[in-house]
C-alpha cells in the first residue's frame, strides 16, 4: 500500500517535471535571432528550414545574416507576408556617411532578386573610365547612361547630404541604376565600374525630397520555390507552434516540435500537454517553487 503510493506519487512528479522543463529547452530550431522571427525557407541552424536557404541565411550568435560571394550583411527585418529581406551593407555610403566600398552582389544561382523598390546610386565615379558613362564624340561633355528620371532626383537629394557634400563628390558623377540593370547576375563591381562608392535605399517613392528618411539597405526578394507555394506541411507545423527542417539523407520534411520531438507532420499532440501544464509553464519561477514546495510538502505526509 505504502510502495504503491510513492509510486504514484514519483510517477506524478516526473510528468509534472518533464512537461515544465522540456518545453524551450531542447528545441534544435529556434523560431527567433535575436529580435528578427525566423520562418519558413529560413532557420536557425543545420536541419532548420530549407536546405536550399540554409547556406545562405544563417543564424550566428543571434545575428541572422545574408551571405553572397561579395560579402556577409545583417538582416534588420523580414516582411513574410510579402517575402522581403531587409539587409544593411556596413560598406555602404548614407546620408551620414560615406565610404569606399567594392559594391554588393547577389549570387546568380541563388533564391533572390533584388525588390523593385530599391534604388541603387553609384557614388564618385571617374566619368573617363566607368563604362556606365559615355563620352561625346568631341570628350566635351559627358552624357550618363543612368536613370534621368527620378534617379537624377536621388542623385541630387544625396548630393545635398551633408556627408556627401563633403566629400566634394559631383551630382555628375553619380549614377541611379535599377536593379533590372544589373544583368542577370545581378553583380554590382563597383572596381569594374570606376565608381568609389555606393548607396542602397528604399522608401523613395514615400520620401522623395528627404534623403534623411530613406532607408538605406537593400530589399531583397525571396521565392520559396519554383512555384513559389508555401508547403502546406510547413504551415500546418508552425500552425501549431513547430519549426520546419529537414532531415536524413533526403532532406525530408520535419517538424521540429518545442519538446524537441520531430515528427513528419506538425505538434498538434504538444497542446494536449500544453492544456494540462499550462499553470506551470506560464507561471513564473516563484509559483512554480510553490507547487514545488507543496508537492515536496505532499511527499513528506
Ligand atoms: C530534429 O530535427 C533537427 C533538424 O533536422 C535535428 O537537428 C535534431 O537533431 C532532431 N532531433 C531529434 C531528437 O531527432
Ligand atoms: C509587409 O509589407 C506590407 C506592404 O508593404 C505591409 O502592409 C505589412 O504590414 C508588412 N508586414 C510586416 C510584418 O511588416
Ligand atoms: C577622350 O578622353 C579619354 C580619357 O580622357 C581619352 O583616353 C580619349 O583618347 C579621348 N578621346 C578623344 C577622341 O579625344
Ligand atoms: C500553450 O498555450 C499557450 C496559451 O494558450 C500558448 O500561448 C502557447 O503557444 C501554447 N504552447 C504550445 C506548445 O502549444
Amino acid at each position: 500500500m505504502v510502495t504503491k503510493m510513492s509510486l504514484t506519487k514519483l510517477i506524478t512528479i516526473s510528468i509534472l517535471l518533464f512537461l515544465s522543463f522540456s518545453p524551450t529547452t531542447s528545441q534544435t530550431c529556434k523560431n527567433m535571432c535575436g529580435p528578427v522571427p525566423v520562418k519558413y525557407p529560413f532557420g536557425t541552424g543545420s536541419g532548420c528550414g530549407d536546405p536550399r536557404f540554409q547556406t545562405r541565411v544563417t543564424c550566428n550568435n543571434q545575428h541572422l545574416t545574408f551571405i553572397t560571394h561579395t560579402g556577409c550583411y545583417p538582416i534588420t527585418d523580414i516582411n513574410y507576408s510579402n517575402q522581403i529581406i531587409f539587409v544593411t551593407d556596413p560598406s555602404m555610403s548614407t546620408c551620414v556617411c560615406t565610404q569606399p566600398s567594392k559594391g554588393f552582389s547577389l549570387d546568380w544561382d541563388a533564391p533572390f532578386s533584388f525588390h523593385d523598390d530599391t534604388v541603387f546610386a553609384l557614388l564618385n565615379c571617374d566619368v573617363s573610365s566607368s563604362p556606365i558613362f559615355k563620352s561625346d564624340r568631341n570628350n566635351h561633355s559627358v552624357s550618363p547612361v543612368c536613370d534621368t528620371g527620378s534617379g537624377s532626383r536621388v542623385c541630387e537629394r544625396l548630393n545635398n547630404c551633408q556627408a556627401v557634400s563633403r566629400l566634394g563628390v559631383l551630382v555628375s558623377t553619380c549614377c541611379v541604376y535599377t536593379p533590372v540593370d544589373l544583368g542577370p547576375s545581378f553583380e554590382m563591381d563597383l572596381q569594374k565600374l570606376s565608381c568609389g562608392s555606393y548607396s542602397g535605399l528604399y522608401g523613395f517613392k514615400e520620401h522623395p525630397d528627404n534623403p534623411e528618411s530613406w532607408k538605406y539597405g537593400v530589399a531583397i526578394k525571396y521565392k520559396f520555390n519554383f512555384n513559389n507555394e508555401y508547403p502546406p506541411l510547413c504551415a500546418n507545423c508552425e500552425k501549431s507552434n513547430g519549426v520546419c527542417g529537414y532531415d536524413g539523407p533526403y532532406n525530408s520534411f520535419v517538424c521540429n516540435c518545442r519538446s524537441g520531438i520531430n515528427t513528419t507532420t506538425d505538434c498538434s499532440f504538444e497542446a494536449t500537454w500544453n492544456g494540462s501544464s499550462r499553470f506551470l509553464r506560464n507561471s513564473d519561477e516563484g509559483l512554480w517553487m510553490c507547487a514545488l514546495a507543496l508537492l515536496v510538502t505532499w511527499m513528506m505526509v
